[in-house]
């Protein structure tokens, strides 16, 4: 009997990076996963890695709002959601360009919102769910060239914490998952020569999607009425 036997989940983000691994990891674990990313060709690459028993794909947008209400009504039975999806640019403070703050602040905050209310109606229906948020440490903290990043960051905790608050009375469980630097390929819309300086004078070990998969994998495995409410994972020796 595997921990997640007969759970349903849903997966933003899961054609790259943390929510591919988190997919994965929870396929491995037994339950039956939706992943959701734009990229359908990567998509389908985990669903042949998973197997089609394990992994449902729905490819989209989740900026387009008809995508997202589409989305919602496909994942109506989930047990849980891992709202994973994010997009970053690092630059300087007085450099980010509106485009970059539209971008990140569409994306992390109302994209991510929208699809959390989706979903969250379906679960207080039905008098139970569990929504994990990926935010970052950047929720808490500010650091140098991420200020829109955090700022998107610090928003969508808020943003977890408001729906446990009003929610929880109706049966939802909400965490938030909080990483530091991940080894994953989100860093690849920084360009800046200043922000490419500063990754390369890094003296630590980024975390490995894994990592944080196995903490969404822990997360999901906890019982009611047992809720992690934070789970913040940092690389030994970042600041
Ligand atoms: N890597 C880190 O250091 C780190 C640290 C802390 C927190 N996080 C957070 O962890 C989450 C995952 O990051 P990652 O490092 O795994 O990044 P990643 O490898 O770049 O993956 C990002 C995922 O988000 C999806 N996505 C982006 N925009 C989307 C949109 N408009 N509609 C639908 N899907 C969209 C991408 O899919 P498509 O491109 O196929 O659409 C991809 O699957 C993000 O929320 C990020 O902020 C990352």
């Amino acid at each position: 009997m595997l921990p997640l036997n007969g759970r349903r989940v849903l997966v933003t983000g899961a054609s790259a990076g943390i929510g591919r691994a988190t997919a994965l990891t929870l396929a491995h674990a037994g339950a039956e996963v939706l992943a959701t990313g734009r990229r359908e060709d990567a998509l389908r690459d985990l669903q042949a890695e998973a197997g089609a028993q394990r992994v449902q794909i729905l490819a989209g947008d989740l900026n387009d709002a008809g995508f997202a209400a589409t989305l919602a009504e496909a994942a109506a039975h989930v047990d849980a959601f891992v709202n994973n999806a994010g997009v970053l640019r690092y630059a300087p403070v007085l450099e980010l360009t509106d485009e970059d703050t539209a971008w990140m602040f569409q994306t992390n905050v109302l994209a991510a919102f929208r699809i959390s209310q989706a979903v969250a109606r379906h679960m207080v229906a039905r008098g139970q769910g569990h929504m994990v948020f990926v935010t970052s440490i950047g929720a808490r903290e500010v650091f140098r060239m991420a200020s829109v990043y955090a700022a998107t960051k610090h928003a969508l905790s808020a943003m977890a914490r408001a729906m446990r608050l009003e929610l929880q009375g109706q049966g939802l469980r909400v965490t938030e998952v909080a990483p530091g630097m991940v080894d994953t390929d989100i860093r690849a819309s920084s360009t800046h020569p200043e922000v490419l300086a500063s990754l390369a004078a890094r003296r630590f070990a980024p975390l490995t999607a894994q990592d944080v998969a196995q903490a969404v994998r822990y997360a999901l495995i906890t019982e009611a009425p047992c809720c992690p409410d934070l789970i913040e994972l940092r690389p030994q020796g970042a600041a």
